[in-house]
């Protein structure tokens, strides 16, 4: 198949990057393989663009990362994004607009993953603030607003002394903080800054508030999704007197296995991520409680590899390479793709 991932540039791929072990096990299996970055996309006589880096075909594979990541032999080619089978994104929040723009443009030619509309709606945190959750079960209490007194109002209402603050299109644990009721002199202060003070622009911003789930102390779940069905999950303990677990942020991983009632939440998440074409995604669980959807890049791959002894890229790629198969036969009958009838094994 012919597959190009939409990524930052190779000068930033470190060691431990995720998006770096699909692109190894594509290249050793023999597949077309091509790199580009937002910067290289344009638009030329009406046909979107792509200044790609490709991976020279059936170079010698190392069976080591690292020592691909080094040796690989890559050149650039100007290449119509609509003549690959998958394009693949894989760029890291926060997510340039204009960028899905270009896919839209090449979505029905091509399988992209995300789907685009899907990349479109979970691109901020109201995503998960308002999945459809009519029993209360998975969502944690979530307030989103503008308005600072609202905001307030939550605070003095909540029956719990703590409350988790975050900004709407934060990652990597920006700006996460717990805001203690007992701090009450700071809280006005807080949310002003947060609300009206601190983007570049000057423009507000919307809050986040959300209950502090019981336990978070003893770190989150990562877990990755593909087409529904959780494939693997790994602990994230946060650093001493820090409450994000976030890897970026100094959290460690560990090694976890899910509860069958996590299994069967990330199960009943998938479905919508499914519907919503979010193929690949990350979940953030504290116990059995969906803080974050992660659509764009999730990463930790490679953590999740070191502390199994395995390599889940295989089950992307073998993901890939068989929706590639089904649209292609798809197509030869003149018929839409039934999403419905790729399995993960
Ligand atoms: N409601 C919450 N209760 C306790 N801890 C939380 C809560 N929300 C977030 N956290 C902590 O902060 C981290 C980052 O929050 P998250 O919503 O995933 O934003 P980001 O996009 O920055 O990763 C989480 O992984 C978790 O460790
Ligand atoms: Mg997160």
């Amino acid at each position: 198949m012919k597959i190009c991932f939409l990524m930052y540039p190779w000068e930033r791929v470190t060691k431990g990057d995720s998006t770096l072990r699909f692109i190894h096990e594509s290249v050793k299996r023999g597949h077309e393989v091509s790199m580009v970055t937002p910067e290289r996309l344009s638009i030329r006589d009406s046909v979107t663009m792509g200044n790609c880096e490709v991976f020279t075909k059936n170079q010698k594979v190392s069976s080591s990362v690292t020592s691909f990541q080094q040796n690989c032999e890559k050149s650039f080619k100007f290449l119509p994004l609509a003549e690959f089978d998958v394009v693949f994104m894989r760029a890291n929040p926060p997510l340039d607009p204009f960028v899905l723009n270009f896919l839209d443009s090449i979505k029905d030619d091509v399988f992209v993953m995300n789907a685009v509309r899907g990349l479109r709606e979970a691109n901020n945190k109201i995503y998960t603030a308002a999945y459809y959750d009519p029993e209360q079960e998975f969502i944690p209490k979530t307030y989103v607003s503008k308005d600072v007194d609202y905001l307030q109002q939550i605070i003095e209402e909540s029956d719990q002394e703590q409350m988790i603050m975050k900004p709407l299109d934060g990652y990597g644990g920006k700006g996460v903080i717990v805001i203690e009721k007992s701090a009450s002199k700071n809280i006005k202060s807080l949310l002003d800054y947060y609300v009206n003070s601190s983007t570049k622009d000057g423009k507000s911003q919307y809050a986040i508030l959300q209950e502090y789930i019981e336990g978070a102390e003893n770190g989150d779940v990562r877990v990755f999704m593909l087409h529904g069905e959780p494939i693997g999950a790994l602990r994230r303990v946060p650093s001493k007197g820090d409450v994000r677990s976030n890897i970026s942020a100094g959290g460690t991983t560990e090694k976890y296995k899910l509860s069958k009632e996590e299994i069967r939440v990330c199960r009943k998440i998938g479905e919508k991520l499914v519907r919503d074409g979010l193929f690949f995604a990350g979940l953030d669980l504290i116990g059995s409680k969906l803080v974050e959807v992660n659509v764009l890049s999730p990463g930790a791959i490679t953590e999740y590899n070191r502390l199994n002894k395995t390599k889940l890229q295989i089950k992307i790629i073998d993901y890939l390479e068989k929706t590639v198969k089904a649209r292609k036969e798809a197509l030869a009958k003149n018929n839409n793709i039934d999403m419905n009838s790729i399995t993960i094994d």
